[in-house]
């Protein structure tokens, strides 16, 4: 019997991207998003992608009479969590609303889960729980100290999700520590589709590329870096789906904690992201080197040892192919989906 697994914010970035390869692996996918960051039109390129339907729920995960509807609908093998905030600099102006989507939201769908017997959960915790790095590689020991109210929402729902395991052995759970997501499906259809300006590296650089914007503001060009400009670790989005899909895999088949980074392992500066971008695109952008920003760290990348020990994970897209995927969806949908 097909597997069917709930995903909620399966419609964003990351969730639409993870949403084909779980459908190309026989799954079935319900998906629970409320389009606050996304569009209806991403699922239907999921679809056509993977040439095989989803079953789309307009919701929010904070309201507990849906959830309760939802997960009784039918029998679930797994939930894998996307759904949430993650604007950094909009999480210090507006901390409630991050804790009340990211912390509340999460709890209203744990509980759920556990009062319908479905304890299996991927969740999308990120590399900003680590704070700033006393060493790198950042490995999974590393302590943990998120330095704004977002990587906060990150760490307390981690917590939440460490102590439900202890109390009680049938859940299993990922916590997936993503590094920088970037890329494109190689079809064009689906990508990264920002609201309002872009807050990320990769989607201002490509609005830059399409003419949206005049050029990119370079944060910072004296830090301790090869360049000075900021080092990170940008993974391919397929490649971070790839990660869930095997986490999910393992996590199916036995109840565990299991907490890993997701990224390449090496690291990538700005300017040089810039520069592949040029040639996938095949013209100059301008740029401007602006003071560094508030909050942000000169470099970041991953140990992905345990990844590969624990999950046979190894990511495999070259910055080239983060570019040239970028640069194919963004040139193809000038303005994302709309
Ligand atoms: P995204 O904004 O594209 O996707 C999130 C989705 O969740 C959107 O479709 C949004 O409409 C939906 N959503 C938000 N709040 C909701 C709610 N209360 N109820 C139902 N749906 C809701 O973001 P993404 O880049 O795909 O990120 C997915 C997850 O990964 C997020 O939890 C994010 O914090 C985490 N993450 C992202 C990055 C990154 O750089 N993209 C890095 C680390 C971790
Ligand atoms: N940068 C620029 N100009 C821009 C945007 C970014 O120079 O317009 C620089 C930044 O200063 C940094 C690098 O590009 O050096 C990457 O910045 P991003 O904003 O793309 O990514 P961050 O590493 O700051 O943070 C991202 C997500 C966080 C997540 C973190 C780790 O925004 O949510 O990766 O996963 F926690």
């Amino acid at each position: 019997m097909e597997k069917h697994i709930l995903v909620t914010g399966g419609a964003g970035y990351i969730g639409s991207h993870t949403c084909v390869q779980l459908l190309e692996r026989g799954y079935q996918v319900t998906v629970l998003d409320n389009y606050c960051n996304s569009s209806p039109q991403a699922l239907k390129r999921v679809e056509q992608i993977a040439e095989k339907k989803i079953e789309a729920i307009e919701g929010d995960i904070r309201n507990q009479a849906l959830l309760e509807q939802v997960l009784r609908s039918k029998t679930y093998s797994g939930v894998i969590h996307f759904a949430g905030l993650k604007a950094v600099g909009e999480s210090s102006e507006k901390p409630l609303e991050y804790y009340d989507n990211n912390v509340s939201g999460s709890l209203s769908l744990i509980r759920a889960m556990q009062s319908h017997g479905v304890k299996c959960m991927i969740f999308s915790s990120s590399a900003t729980v680590y704070g700033d790095p006393k060493y790198l590689p950042l490995d999974e020991a590393h302590g943990l100290g998120p330095v704004n109210p977002y990587g906060r929402t990150k760490f307390m729902v981690e917590e939440m999700l460490r102590d439900l395991v202890a109390s009680d052995s049938q859940w299993s759970v990922g916590l997936l520590r993503y590094f920088n997501p970037v890329g494109a499906h190689p079809s064009g259809l689906i990508g990264e589709d920002p609201r309002d300006v872009p807050n990320n590296l990769m989607p201002f650089i490509s609005q830059v590329a399409v003419g949206r914007r005049q050029h990119l503001n370079v944060f910072g060009g004296d830090y301790d870096t090869p360049d000075g400009t900021g080092v990170r670790d940008y993974i391919h989005v397929d490649d971070l789906a790839k990660g869930h899909v095997l986490a999910l895999e393992t996590l199916i088949e036995r109840a565990r904690l299991l907490t890993v980074n997701l990224g390449t392992g090496a690291g990538c500066s700005v300017l040089e992201m810039l520069k592949a971008f040029e040639t996938a695109c095949g013209k100059p952008l301008s740029h401007q080197v602006q003071p560094r920003r508030p909050g942000d760290i000169a470099t970041s990348f991953a140990d992905c040892r345990l990844a590969e020990q624990e999950l046979g994970f190894r990511a495999e897209r070259t910055i080239r192919q983060m570019c040239e995927d970028t640069w194919r969806w963004q040139s193809n949908n000038q303005n994302g989906y709309s």
